[in-house]
């Protein structure tokens, strides 16, 4: 039976290790469908780099849980994706530093810290049409969501990926890259809270001999078939 306003949106969580082209491919499809684009790794970024203004260190979870609770923030939709902004200030460029890359994924390991980001990530999604990128979308915070993509691509594909955005405004070299997405992959799959893993009922998706083009279409389709069986 079809209640009036009952699926006619649908929310999608798209999870996956850094670098799967995870916030492209997430931002595309949103706009595609109309949906709104949340991207996680920006709320993490965002506490990481006002941490490291206050001097707080990852392992001080005392002081994280009174910072977390201090801040505001907002995510807009941008010229270029989405604008963040930390109790009013413009920080988008600002988290996509080394400084804060290179420390996410501590910050990210705190209980407090993900408690508040993922009941921030909730109250976003509840009206539904989201597609919402990060770690543990849709095995933690979005368990319902109707469609659960895993992006995935090998570490020396996705290192490439990095290497060719950031290479001309940044100092660092492929392995380097290589290096550090391991090693980002190993904490993000290893903290005790929420770690990244693959929720059962997500698809599958491994984007190294893919185009952007190609998974955005796929995942379009799977979103257009979900509707569609819902009605
Ligand atoms: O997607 P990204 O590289 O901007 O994410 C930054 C970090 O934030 C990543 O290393 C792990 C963490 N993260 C997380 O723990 N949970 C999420 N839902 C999203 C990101």
């Amino acid at each position: 039976m079809h209640h009036e306003g009952d699926i006619d949106r649908i929310n999608i969580a798209i999870d996956g290790p850094a670098g799967a082209g995870k916030s492209t491919v997430a931002r595309e499809v949103a706009e595609q469908l109309g949906y709104v684009y949340i991207d996680t790794g920006a709320m993490y970024r965002a506490v990481t780099l006002t941490a490291q203004r206050a001097g707080v260190a990852a392992n001080q979870p005392d002081e994280l849980k009174k910072l977390t609770a201090s801040i505001k923030i907002d995510l807009e939709p941008g010229e270029q994706g989405q604008s963040v902004f930390v109790n009013g200030e413009n920080v988008t460029s600002l988290i996509r530093s080394r400084e804060v890359t290179l420390q996410v994924s501590y910050y990210a390991a705190d209980e407090s810290v993900r408690a508040v980001l993922g009941t921030l990530q909730r109250k976003l999604a509840a009206r539904k049409g989201v597609v919402m990128d990060g770690r543990d979308i849709g095995s933690h915070v979005l368990p319902d969501a109707e469609l659960k993509i895993f992006l995935t691509a090998s570490v020396q594909e996705r290192a490439l990926r990095r290497f060719r955005e950031i290479r001309d405004t940044q100092p660092v070299t492929l392995e380097q890259l290589e290096i550090e997405i391991a090693e980002r992959d190993r904490l993000d799959e290893q903290r005790e809270i929420s770690p990244l893993i693959c929720a059962s009922d997500a698809v599958v998706l491994d984007s190294t001999g893919m185009s952007i083009e190609e998974v955005i279409q796929s995942i379009v389709k799977l979103c257009r078939t979900k509707l569609a069986e819902a009605k």
